[in-house]
């Protein structure tokens, strides 16, 4: 298996004076490793304190957890590619589901933010995942298919290859319920056969990182990473203690 991409998602957690603490926690604990990619997303205020932990350790990558359909502007509250780059994310969440049921964010707006990231070099995950009532009318595949087909239209087939995908079923997260390896897999064979289709080659869409998230923990982290198709780990509140986190980073 290619290198798997491990990524915590703090949410809204942790700001500048608790970000410190916990990053001299983890780094104390994680070494680093070249067999896989590990990355934090913490609230945009805690962005600079995490960069300048980071300056000794280019082996852990940062991101953002939102950013505005536009480069600027008169938006008040948001924070936008050029200033989340400039604060040290090279990536961004796109599309995660607090954005899209607690925030009503449409699915045209997840093309237009992966199309600003790319063009400040900040590379996108897009979060797509069906809620429980999708689920129980087994129209996971159609929900999945559609998020895709929404957030990736404004991207040229070679950009597509560079993006990251994030499968997290919204009846999973927070909720203690883990998709199994099995049910895990079958999505993401689904995204990946999607993403055949979007992108120029099967190569090129072979390459991009699937990561699963929902409910992951230091106990079930190894499960399902093994599981086929499965190239990573989102991972919300178990990433919010420095000990259970390094224990999914490395495991
Ligand atoms: P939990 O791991 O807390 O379920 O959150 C997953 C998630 O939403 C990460 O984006």
């Amino acid at each position: 298996m290619r290198r798997p991409v491990i990524a915590a998602n703090w949410k809204m957690n942790h700001g500048p004076t608790e970000a410190r603490a916990f990053m001299a926690a983890f780094l104390a604990s994680y070494s680093p490793r070249q067999d896989r990619t590990v990355a934090i997303f913490p609230p945009a205020l805690s962005l600079t304190t995490i960069r300048d932990a980071l300056a000794a350790r280019r082996d852990v990558l940062l991101g953002v957890q939102n950013i505005h359909g536009a480069a600027k502007g008169a938006f008040t509250g948001e924070n936008s590619a050029p200033m989340a780059r400039d604060a040290g994310a090279t990536l961004v969440l796109v599309g995660q589901s607090a954005r899209r049921r607690v925030f009503g964010e449409p699915d045209e707006s997840t093309a237009k933010k992966c199309a600003l990231a790319l063009q400040y070099s900040v590379t996108p995950m897009l979060c797509v995942g069906e809620r429980i009532e999708q689920r129980d009318r087994h129209e996971t595949e159609d929900v999945v298919v559609r998020q895709l087909r929404a957030g990736l239209p404004l991207l040229s087939k070679k950009a597509i290859a560079s993006v990251l995908i994030a499968y997290e079923p919204v009846w999973a997260i927070g909720t203690g319920r883990t998709a199994t390896p099995a049910d895990a897999s079958a999505v993401h064979d689904v995204i990946r056969r999607e993403l055949k289709s979007l992108c120029a080659s099967s190569d090129a869409a072979a390459e991009i990182p699937i990561l699963y998230g929902g409910s992951v923990t230091r106990d079930n982290a190894k499960s399902l990473l093994a599981a086929p198709g499965v190239e990573g780990l989102l991972v919300g509140g178990a990433s919010l203690d420095a000990a259970s986190w390094s224990a999914i980073a490395c495991t």
